[in-house]
């Protein structure tokens, strides 16, 4: 690659972060609402398969083993803090706006759309059984 080339793709590289960075931070601020549309969505899957183990690799460092919010990584992030999924202000969700927020991520929670469908439908109802605890 020619030196023009390569300060070129530095450049393009810097932007791309840079625009990242500030989407990130833009769409963290206020509180996070999933699209009517997903709202609605009904869930097509019943029990939880193998969630737990699919929360436990994935999920616990950051929301913690009981779901709390209290996972190890926590603490090392700003807010918006991980959710606790036993409380009030997430279990009053229907199952089509916790699944779109599972998929879609926001700041700091990760999108998890590469999970399989009905996976991610099972860690609703896996969220669902932690209720109150
Ligand atoms: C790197 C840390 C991290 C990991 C790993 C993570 N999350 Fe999150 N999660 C967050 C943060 C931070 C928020 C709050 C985001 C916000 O409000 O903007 C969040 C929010 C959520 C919410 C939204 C609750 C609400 O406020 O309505 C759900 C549901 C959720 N996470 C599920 C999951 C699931 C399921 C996994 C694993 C497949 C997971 N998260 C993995 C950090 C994480």
């Amino acid at each position: 690659m020619s030196a023009f080339g390569k300060s070129l793709s530095t450049v393009i590289v810097a932007t791309t972060l840079v625009a990242w960075t500030a989407v990130s931070v833009v769409s963290a601020q206020g509180p996070w609402v999933a699209p009517a549309d997903a709202k609605a969505a009904k869930n097509p899957v019943k029990g939880v398969g193998n969630a737990k183990k699919t929360v436990e690799t994935n999920c616990v460092s950051c929301h913690g083993a009981s779901g709390k919010g209290d996972g190890p990584a926590a603490a090392a992030l700003p807010p918006p803090k991980p959710a606790n999924w036993t409380s009030d202000a997430v279990q009053k969700q229907g199952d089509g706006e916790i699944f779109w927020k599972i998929s879609n991520g926001r700041g700091a929670m990760p999108p998890w759309k590469h999970l399989p469908e009905n996976e991610r439908w099972e860690i609703v109802n896996y969220i669902r059984t932690l209720k109150g605890k």
